[in-house]
């Protein structure tokens, strides 16, 4: 489990501006994850979103913007407020003061899609595991996990953490099936993450 040290050191850079993460637009690469998950997936035109640790919910917004509904949480309330001050008015955007691992009933199932950029990076290896769990949980049946991870990455020890495509399918495999992926460059923010690698799983029917 993220331990409350952790969780504390993401109030903090939020209070201290540390947000070096944020491109202050859409992600470059979330037009293609979504034309992607429609043609390797499916994706329903009415779908629903979940998006945790959204920061600032720039890629969030322009997923509401093109008429999916998007639930996005961040645990700082800094980012909440930010992201309210900048989207708040867009109707199909919901952004909330939440935790990730707190599974409200109501979640369970509900999504067609789950949208991660630099969340499962951002979770030191041992929450991992939880971290998917928790993804799966909030999917409906064959849902789509939409997963955009920094790549070239080598620390363990904070964040960004390095998370290669082995470690990907170890946590996903058993659970989804790969539909999609590809190393695409980075956005020039943050600086020294020189690649990024997208990729879209679905979650597993019954055998
Ligand atoms: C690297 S940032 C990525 C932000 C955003 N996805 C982006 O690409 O701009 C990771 C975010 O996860 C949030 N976070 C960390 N732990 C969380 C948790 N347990 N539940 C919800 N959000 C969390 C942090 O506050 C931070 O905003």
């Amino acid at each position: 489990m993220q331990s409350q040290e952790e969780k504390k050191l993401w109030q903090e850079r939020w209070q201290k501006g540390m947000t070096g993460w944020d491109q202050g637009a859409p992600h470059p690469s979330l037009f293609a994850v979504v034309e992607h998950a429609k043609l390797e997936g499916g994706l329903p035109g009415d779908a629903r979103f979940f998006s945790a640790g959204c920061g600032r919910a720039h890629s969030e917004a322009a997923l509401a913007e093109w008429g999916y509904h998007v639930r996005a949480i961040d645990l700082s309330e800094e980012a909440i407020r930010e992201a309210q001050s900048i989207y708040g008015k867009l109707p199909n955007l919901e952004l909330k003061v939440a935790d990730l691992f707190q599974l409200e009933t109501t979640e369970a199932k509900s999504y067609d899609a789950i949208y991660d950029r630099a969340m499962l990076c951002a979770l030191p290896p041992e929450s991992r595991r939880l971290y998917i769990d928790a993804m799966k949980a909030r999917l409906k049946d064959l849902g789509l996990f939409c997963c955009i991870l920094f790549r070239d990455l080598h620390t363990l020890s904070h964040p960004p953490y390095a998370v290669d495509e082995a470690e990907a399918f170890r946590l996903l495999g058993k659970d989804f099936v790969l539909c999609y992926a590809a190393a695409v460059p980075a956005a020039p923010i943050p600086a020294a993450v020189k690649e990024e690698w997208i990729s879209i799983w679905r979650v597993r029917g019954a055998p």
